[in-house]
């Protein structure tokens, strides 16, 4: 069985470390991919880490993963709120995936309280920060053992 996990940082996601610290914090993207790819590692797992701005790219990945890899970790930025077509990818390759935003979307605006891809997911972490990202590989290496 194939041991690696996609990791999607959606649009925006590059200027971690910049952009709005006093809601995302101070670790960068880089940082961001360091940390999962670490923390999968302790469980004999892999990443392949993707970041795009572009829905299509993003979607593209998605369909990508069916070949070769075993999950899904996501933070999908704004798209979250807003893409059929994300979820729609993520329902047509039938990986198991996680949802993960750094802030609490649900401590913020109405507009960030509902997510397409949400229904679909196996969990969905929030305002964990960069955390959420390793606990997700934890509970996606218990589902994959
Ligand atoms: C985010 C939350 C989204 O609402 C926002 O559009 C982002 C980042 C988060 O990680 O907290 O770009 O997904």
């Amino acid at each position: 069985m194939t041991r690696r996990i996609l990791l999607v940082n959606g649009p925006n996601l590059n200027l971690l470390g910049t952009r709005e610290p006093e809601i995302y914090g101070a670790d960068t993207l880089a940082d961001v991919e360091r940390l999962t790819e670490q923390t999968a590692a302790q469980f004999g797992l892999e990443v392949r880490a993707v970041q795009s701005n572009h829905e299509g790219a993003l979607i593209d990945a998605i369909h990508a993963a069916r070949e070769d890899c075993a999950a899904i970790i996501i933070n999908p930025g704004a798209f979250t709120h807003t893409s059929v077509a994300l979820r729609d990818a993520l329902a047509g390759v039938a990986l198991p995936f996680a949802e993960v935003h750094l802030s609490n979307v649900h401590a913020r605006e109405e507009f960030r309280h509902h997510s397409y891809l949400a229904p679909l997911a196996e969990f969905v972490i929030s305002g964990a920060g960069v955390q959420g990202y390793e606990l997700a590989v934890r509970r996606i290496a218990t589902l994959l053992s």
